[in-house]
């Protein structure tokens, strides 16, 4: 298993391109199973979980061309409708065939995603929801089969809001017969990403982007092909912004929408970061060594889970103590310790992080858990004294394209170890 050797001290400068976001590309990947027609889909993340979700896909019948970030993806027919143990174990994200699966060929069988390093990740909404849709749905050897000749249109309240439940739900609703209305549905900008994709196609869908999405089923999608340009992934760019004021820096990220990282922002100025927007970048340029600020995590609009990690490090070295409070995953404070074997100041009491704020960390041997606690890892790395080598970076690379070489085009100092054992 690869390693990252991150030398400290380097302030980080400059400007990155944000690759496609992961959290888009997935679901959307899974929506070529609704039709026979193919998409072609540009700026599509060169990362572990977009291969590992392909040669799901392939299981299914679906054929992919990969040409440096498109992806040309057709499934003309579906040749099989059982996902395998070995590839749903690796990527929760696997649950989202259920619903386009049941949708076109009218069955589905899925392995139990099972939990992960940051919870139990349970499934129960996108079981209750295609119950909601007149499937039947039992659960056998551990696996969740569904089946319906065709799902109909039904009224479905999640609790609490679930961004693969209503990615997974919305994409049944698409061929069902009649109008389903998903109610306290997610917000996150990924999935109005799906939805806008599926209109494309000849989707009826309206109100995504806000807590009640209304689907009136269709027959069949259309038949054009179909092009779309994947959206920037808001959690990279917040990743190398704190990586810039972690370090003292100037950093300039580029992707599409600015408004996708308010909360991130806000949360960055109050830490006395100076923040400019244009159209289509965000620069984070911090003077000083930051302020303490806290921090509650929770669905969108609230300050993004997937950014608490890497701010839980910045706060790490800010001046004062700060409350760092996880409400969305209920083990997602991992890195925590980690983080202390560096030197940081934390408690944790239930699920919230006491940071009092230290002036320096130490680098040192350190393990990733999960995708952004091992990017937390890295982001204190570059402000600690010395060295930190990070291993089981495959984590890393599930989510993240190429993060050495950005992180080195900032001016950091770090290096991959390749572990040609693994
Ligand atoms: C998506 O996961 C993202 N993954 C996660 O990103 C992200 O952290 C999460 O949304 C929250 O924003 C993808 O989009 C592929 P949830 P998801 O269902 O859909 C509970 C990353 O780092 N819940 O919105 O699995 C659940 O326990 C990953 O890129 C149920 O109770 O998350 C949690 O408390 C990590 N029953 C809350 O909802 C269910 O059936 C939100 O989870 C489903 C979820």
């Amino acid at each position: 298993m690869d390693r990252l050797i991150v030398k400290g001290g380097q302030q980080l400068s400059g400007e990155i391109k944000i690759s496609g976001a992961k959290n888009a590309a997935l679901p959307i990947l899974v929506s070529s199973l609704l039709s026979p027609h193919a998409c072609i889909l540009d700026n599509v993340p060169d990362v572990g979980d977009v291969k590992t979700m392909y040669q799901l896909l392939s299981v299914f019948g679906t054929t992919t061309t990969w040409d440096s970030n498109r992806l040309q993806i057709k499934t003309e027919s579906l040749k099989n409708n059982e996902a395998p143990y070995e590839l749903v174990s690796t990527m929760r994200a696997s649950v989202l065939v259920l619903g386009p699966l049941v949708a076109r060929g009218g069955e589905a069988i899925v392995p139990l995603p099972g939990g992960c390093s940051i919870g139990s990740r349970p499934v129960n909404l996108h079981i209750d929801g295609l119950r909601a849709l007149g499937a039947e749905v039992h659960i056998q050897h551990g696996s969740i089969h569904v089946k319906a000749k065709r799902l109909k249109g039904a009224q479905i309240s999640m609790q609490p809001s679930s961004v693969t439940g209503t990615e997974n739900l919305m994409m049944a609703a698409v061929l069902a017969k009649g109008v389903t209305v998903i109610d306290n549905a997610a917000r996150e900008p990924e999935v109005a990403e799906l939805a806008s994709f599926l209109v494309k196609r000849g989707a009826r869908i309206q109100g995504y982007g806000t807590a009640t999405i209304t689907i009136e089923g269709v027959e069949a999608l259309n038949d054009r092909e179909q092009h779309h340009r994947i959206m920037g992934d808001r959690i990279e760019a917040g990743t190398y912004l704190i990586a810039g004021a972690i370090t003292q820096g100037d950093v300039t990220v580029h992707l599409t929408s600015p408004e996708l990282l308010d909360n991130l922002c806000t949360i960055l100025h109050a830490a006395g970061a100076k923040i400019s927007k244009k159209n289509e970048s965000i620069r984070v340029k911090m003077n000083q060594r930051a302020s303490s600020v806290n921090v509650t995590t929770g669905p969108c609009p609230k300050f993004p889970t997937d950014l608490q990690p890497q701010m839980s490090s910045l706060l790490s070295l800010a001046n004062g103590v700060s409350l760092v409070t996880e409400t969305v995953f209920e083990n997602r404070l991992t890195h925590i310790s980690e983080l202390c074997r560096m030197g940081a100041n934390i408690t944790i009491k239930g699920n919230q992080a006491k940071i009092t704020g230290t002036d320096k960390l130490s680098g040192a041997p350190v393990m990733a858990s999960d995708l952004r606690g091992g990017t937390a890892l890295i982001i204190a790395g570059l402000a600690a004294e010395g060295e930190t080598a990070i291993s089981r970076v495959y984590h890393v690379d599930r989510g993240y394209e190429c993060i050495e070489d950005k992180l080195n085009t900032l001016g950091a100092n770090v290096h991959r170890v390749k572990d040609n054992n693994a």
